[in-house]
């Protein structure tokens, strides 16, 4: 991967990597508020803006922590993977929950879908620019209605990520994308 942007968003674009180990340092609540801010102004059919957020921050991350452990039970007991897991969860500075509604309109829901992923993409890309890292998650617990009661997130709602922020501790290597060319179709005659 030789080419790395010509200007800032290019390269922000590029070098912008999702980030799992992160430095135990506080990340301001003002500052996710700001970037959200930013964020919001995404490209958005409608302007139906279809997002709410839960940060879940300080103490407040047990109770994200404890939704996520209610949805790993099995027979009363908990795995040591999800104990493992929620310690890692402990650790990190913030816990973004990203909602949108479940719009029963297949071309609304697709708009929103979209208009909701390029939001979280400029929070990404911003919030790196500032040198905050995240990790957009989306395992199979975020779709668990264990989980989503658990934090208050409606049956008609759909959950589009928990996005995990902190100053990044480690900044993994980028896997290669395949070169553009292999997709294009260029029709012009
Ligand atoms: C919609 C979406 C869901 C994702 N869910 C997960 C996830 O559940 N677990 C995970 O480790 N990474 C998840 N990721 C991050 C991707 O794995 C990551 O973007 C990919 O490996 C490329 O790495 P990079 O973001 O550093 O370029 C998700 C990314 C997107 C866009």
């Amino acid at each position: 991967m030789s080419y790395v942007g010509k200007n800032e968003v290019e390269k922000s674009i590029i070098g912008r990597r999702s980030i799992k180990k992160f430095k135990t340092d506080p990340v301001d609540i003002d500052e996710v508020i700001e970037l959200l801010n930013v964020a919001k102004w995404a490209p958005n059919h409608k302007l139906t803006q279809p997002w709410r957020f839960q940060l879940y921050s300080g103490a407040g991350k047990e109770k994200f922590v404890e939704a996520f452990l209610a949805s790993q039970e099995r027979d009363g007991t908990l795995p040591d993977k999800a104990k493992n897991k929620a310690a890692y969860f402990r650790d990190i500075p913030l816990h973004l929950v990203v909602i949108m509604p479940e719009d029963s309109r297949k071309k609304r829901w697709d708009e929103d879908y979209a208009a909701i992923s390029a939001m979280v993409q400029n929070f990404q890309l911003a919030a790196w620019e500032r040198g905050i890292g995240m990790i957009w998650r989306t395992n199979d617990w975020t779709h668990d209605p264990i989980f989503k009661d658990a934090i208050d997130v409606a049956p008609d709602e759909k959950i589009v990520g928990t996005l995990m922020i902190g100053y990044p501790a480690h900044i993994p290597d980028a896997e290669n994308r395949k070169d553009i060319e292999e997709v294009l179709t260029i029709i012009n005659e």
